[in-house]
């Protein structure tokens, strides 16, 4: 293209935008309105859809919907999970036993969150981690001895999580990056 018709080009392309912008078609385009992959939003508003998602929904019903669909499921907890874990590793790493018990006690509450959301994973969860691995770990950090904290994480810890992963048959979230990064700690 030679540089004339390029700068042709380009003014067709500014006038057409100049003139999509001024019309119906353009305000219809850019007009905030609800997605499609969530039902039933435009419906359950009282007014146009902007940014009062929760304050503009017609009733508290409607509004706890959204607010559900928000939370999300185990996923939102696990990802948090899979977060002070790794953080756990590094206080290990470091012997910041407090920063550890920390985390550790963070990780414990949030899990419960993804159970209270998700009850059927409560069975698989407590008995994988809850219930006595969680209070074992939390134990051996609190004595503060680096080996024997090194090995409750990648013995009992790691394959609690694991255990519950397979168990809820979904064996590859065990292959993740944060189980690579966690798999043995530096000499
Ligand atoms: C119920 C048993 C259970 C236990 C115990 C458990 N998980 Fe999970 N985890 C799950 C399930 C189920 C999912 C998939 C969530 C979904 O599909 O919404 C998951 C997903 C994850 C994810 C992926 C999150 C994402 O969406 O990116 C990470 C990371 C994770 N778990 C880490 C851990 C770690 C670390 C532990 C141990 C401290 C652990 N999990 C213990 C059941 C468990």
């Amino acid at each position: 293209m030679t540089i004339l018709k390029y700068a042709a080009a380009a003014g067709c392309g500014f006038a057409f935008a100049l003139a999509l912008t001024q019309s119906d078609l353009w305000a219809a385009a850019v007009a905030p309105r609800f997605p499609k992959g969530i039902p039933n939003l435009t419906e359950n508003n009282t007014g146009a859809p902007g940014g009062n998602w929760l304050a503009g929904a017609k009733d508290d019903a409607e509004r706890i919907r959204r607010l559900q669909i928000y939370a999300g499921g185990t996923d939102q907890q696990m990802w948090q999970v899979g977060y002070r874990y790794e953080q756990t590793f590094h206080a290990i790493t470091d012997g910041n036993w407090d920063f550890a018990l920390y985390q550790w006690g963070k990780l414990r509450d949030v899990m419960n969150v993804a159970f209270m959301k998700r009850p059927n994973r409560t069975p698989n969860g407590e008995a994988f981690f809850l219930d006595s691995v969680w209070g074992q770990v939390e134990g051996v950090l609190k004595s503060k001895d680096p080996q024997a904290a090194r090995a409750a994480f990648n013995q009992v810890a790691r394959q609690a999580c694991q255990g519950c992963h397979e168990a809820e048959a979904m064996p590859w979230l065990n292959t993740q990056d944060v189980f690579k990064r966690t798999a043995s700690f530096p000499n």
